[in-house]
């Protein structure tokens, strides 16, 4: 068996569950190489990745949550994003964003993110083609995220775009690409700076300029980084979610067929069993703050710790038949959002996106099929088809 997992052709057709399962058995903290770097201890069984997300007294976000150190260009000097710092500092910043993402914060978006889901199929269905990816699934996080940020839905789809730019390249390919769509998103940013303070409104962007860390307000990178985590982190994730999650049921008829069956009381159970099948973060990096033993294996200061949440979603060791879709399955204790400190912040309003998206996919886009292989996106650090293209029977909008 070959074992890469630093290599993006790896995951260009989603995970790679054979490796995934050599790992789990016979190499659970795997000692891969990398060709610019020191390389990497590849974890890959459900307990041990938990564990590790949780430890962060051994196992630091800092200096990167990426596997290659920053290079030149993306390096912030002393600043740093939230989801690369550890606590203190990190509790201090994920305090000042907390409220916006409760689960009655999220619940008091449901009406909007349903009408918007409406008008994202709305915007296809007479058509009866189009590319899954980017006109129905990757429509819904990026206006999300402007109206909670108080931008146009527009100018959240031109950012969202970028997003791909830097994922694409996070394997440690060229950057430039990477770097120029950080460069843009920064100077978007910029004038989003300047209209709030102009202009002051009821909306994230505005509470953050107003926010204070020890009792010092943000300064503008501070704000900017924020800016780019929110853009970047509930872009693509529930992008790919959705996405993946209908091939998923493509390739089951009789799972889909049984979400069918009562799809508003099963849809919980079944978003659950999707998110764990479809694990769109394929990992984050820690740093071992010191010498640590880790499932036998010793971990030296300094040294690279790589979780993969796709191999541990798939642990038959944490779930019965791992490797088959149960939309029934409870509990299910999925790791897709990791766990810990960093445990994704945004997940309570994925799930609405998420259910209000299949809810009118399924319901409306009838005799969905694909028409072309999709393409996976080359990326050894999210995971998800960039391009879908699809049919369905036309049917009249609903508004
Ligand atoms: C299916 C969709 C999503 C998936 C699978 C996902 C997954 C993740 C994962 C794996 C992490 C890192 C957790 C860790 O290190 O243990 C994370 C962090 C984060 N996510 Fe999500 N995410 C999704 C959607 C979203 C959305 C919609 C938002 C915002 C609206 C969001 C905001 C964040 C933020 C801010 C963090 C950093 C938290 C911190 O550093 O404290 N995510 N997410």
């Amino acid at each position: 068996m070959k074992i890469d997992l630093w290599d993006p052709n790896s995951f260009a057709h989603g995970h790679p569950l054979a490796q995934y399962d050599w790992l789990r058995t016979n190499d659970p903290v795997h000692f891969q190489q990398e060709p610019a770097g020191p390389g990497f201890w590849a974890v890959t069984r459900f307990q041990d990745v938990w564990d590790v997300d949780r430890n962060f007294q051994a196992y630091s976000s800092e200096p990167t949550i990426m596997i290659q150190d920053p290079l030149g260009g993306q390096n912030f000097g002393p600043y740093k994003m939230m989801l690369m710092m550890d606590p203190p500092q990190h509790t201090a910043f994920r305090k000042l964003i907390r409220q916006e993402f409760t689960v009655p914060t999220a619940a008091d978006k449901k009406p909007r993110i349903q009408e918007l889901a409406r008008q994202i199929v709305d915007a296809v269905i007479e058509k009866g083609e189009c590319d899954f990816v980017s006109q129905v699934a990757g429509e819904m996080p990026s206006y999300v995220i402007a109206e909670l940020m108080g931008m146009p839905l527009d100018d959240g789809r031109e950012l969202y775009k970028l997003t791909e730019a830097i994922h694409t390249t996070a394997g440690g390919t060229p950057s430039e690409e990477g770097a120029s769509a950080v460069g843009k998103m920064f100077e978007y940013g910029t004038q989003l700076i300047a209209e709030k303070r102009a202009r002051p409104k009821d909306d994230l962007a505005t509470k953050l300029l107003a926010a204070e860390v020890d009792g010092k307000k943000l300064d503008d990178v501070e704000f900017l980084l924020f800016f780019l985590l929110l853009i970047d982190a509930g872009g693509d994730t529930t992008r790919n979610l959705l996405s993946s999650g209908m091939i998923a049921l493509l390739e089951n008829p009789d799972q889909h067929r049984w979400l069918m069956e009562d799809l508003p009381g099963r849809l919980p159970s079944a978003r659950e069993e999707l998110l764990r099948w479809a694990s769109p973060v394929i990992y984050m990096r820690r740093t071992a703050r010191h010498d640590v033993e880790l499932a036998g294996r010793k971990v030296k200061e300094g040294d690279k710790v790589v979780m993969y949440f796709g191999a541990a979603n798939r642990d038959p060791a944490k779930f019965a038949h791992a490797d088959r879709l149960d939309l029934s399955r409870t509990p299910n204790e999925h790791i897709a959002f990791g766990t810990g400190p960093h445990g994704c912040l945004g997940q309570h309003i994925a799930r609405i996106e998420i259910d209000a998206m299949l809810v009118e996919v399924l319901t409306r886009m009838k005799n969905f099929r694909l028409k072309g292989e999709p393409r996976w996106l080359p990326s050894n650090f999210i995971s998800g088809p960039q391009v879908m293209p699809v049919t369905f029977a036309p049917a009249k909008r609903a508004s």
